[in-house]
């Protein structure tokens, strides 16, 4: 059934030590601050629950979605809003919570998006970070693990839609999207 992986990158078990630990730090620096999640649909979503679960603050939780990469493993550079937030950001304290960052053109893109829209503050949570392919200059305030420029699936990153719902990453074996 999981002849697709290659490795096992990142486990479970390291995910939720990571949910847990950023959790923690994420309710320490946000004390008083009116925070909203983003979560960018779908990739985001599986480390959004386990670490909203972690922040033990009056949080709320939005959702976006922006076109990727469809079929292919390389990124567009095109980014689209498909759904947009259902709430104002106004005077409130942004944090995005992403899959993974690879080229960056997605948030970058998606930071300046929001930053108009005149919130009090703008920040990034990813789980991974392939800092080898950057393109855009981003500033990430919260990263799980860094990783390989290496084409990863699961825990909600997909390639054509599948293998989003193991709850580890995984390198996809090349024969697979090639
Ligand atoms: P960027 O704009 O190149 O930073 O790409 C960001 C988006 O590309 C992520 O939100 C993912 O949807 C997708 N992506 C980038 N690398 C991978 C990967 O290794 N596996 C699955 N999706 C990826
Ligand atoms: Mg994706």
């Amino acid at each position: 059934m999981r002849d697709y992986i290659e490795k096992v990158l990142v486990t479970s078990e390291d995910i939720q030590a990571k949910a847990k630990e950023l959790g923690e730090k994420i309710t320490n620096d946000y004390k008083e601050k009116d925070l909203v999640l983003i979560c960018i649909l779908k990739g985001g979503v599986f480390f959004l629950t386990d670490l909203a679960k972690h922040i033990e603050l009056p949080v709320t939780i939005d959702f976006m979605a922006v076109s990727s990469y469809g079929k292919s493993a390389e990124s567009s550079g095109v980014v689209k809003i498909i759904k947009d937030l259902d709430e104002s950001i106004k005077g409130k304290d942004i944090l995005i919570v992403e899959d993974i960052i690879d080229t960056g053109l997605t948030l970058s893109y998606l930071v300046e998006n929001l930053k108009s829209r005149e919130p009090n503050s703008v920040k990034i949570c990813t789980l991974l970070d392939k800092p080898e392919k950057r393109k855009a200059n981003v500033e990430v305030d919260y990263i799980g693990f860094v990783i390989p420029d290496k084409f990863v699936v699961g825990y909600g990153l997909d390639f054509a839609g599948k293998y989003r719902n193991a709850p580890f990453v995984s390198i996809l074996k090349e024969e697979y999207y090639k």
